[in-house]
């Protein structure tokens, strides 16, 4: 798929088929992850990769009903950020730097094939302490948000973004030009 293609046909996938995603699907994923820009370079995250199926739904379990689709994914990737890494004069872009990282697998999977849903997790410090707890996170390591992922139930779901919704999304009254 072409980038601009890939971006504007995007959508959250929140049903799964039980295929399995090859490791070699994953790795791409993941290095898409790792190709973004971040703050002075510092590459300040770290990703927790799940496809046991107990350890989805103890997921789900730690962030209540909104995660609902961990409870058919074959795959979830938990996106964290490292303090250890983080830039020192400000820490806080460890938030920007997960984000980018996350959207990145998300359009990145979303081109192979694979469906996606990003779950917040951050700042929502229940869920937080909650992954925190059950992956045994050092104290640097900071769950940002999970993308639940799997090959779609029903493939027309990647492609059901109309025309008309596209262009219900380019909203002019966001656009300011020269002044406010
Ligand atoms: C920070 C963030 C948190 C989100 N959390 C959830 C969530 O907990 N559960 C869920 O089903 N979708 C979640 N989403 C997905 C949004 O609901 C979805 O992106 C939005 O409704 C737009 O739909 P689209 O992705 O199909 O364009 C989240 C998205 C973002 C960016």
């Amino acid at each position: 798929m072409e980038t601009f293609e890939l971006i504007t046909n995007r959508r959250s996938i929140r049903r799964y088929s039980s295929q399995p995603i090859r490791e070699e699907v994953v790795n791409k994923i993941l290095q898409a992850g790792m190709s973004g820009p971040s703050c002075v370079n510092a590459r300040d995250y770290a990703f927790v990769v799940v496809q046991d199926k107990q350890k989805l739904l103890q997921m789900f379990e730690a962030c209540g009903s909104p995660a609902a689709p961990l409870k058919d994914a074959t795959l979830a990737i938990l996106v964290c950020g490292d303090l250890n890494r983080s830039f020192s004069m400000a820490k806080d872009y460890w938030i920007i730097d997960a984000s980018i990282a996350a959207q990145n697998m998300s359009l990145a999977a979303y081109d192979l094939g694979v469906g996606n849903v990003w779950l917040g997790v951050w700042p929502q410090d229940e869920r937080v302490q909650n992954l925190i707890d059950l992956f045994d996170l050092p104290a640097n390591i900071i769950p940002h948000s999970i993308l639940s992922m799997g090959y779609p139930e029903d493939d027309r779901d990647m492609h059901m973004l109309s025309e008309e919704r596209k262009r219900e999304k380019f909203e002019q009254d966001r656009i300011h030009r020269e002044k406010w």
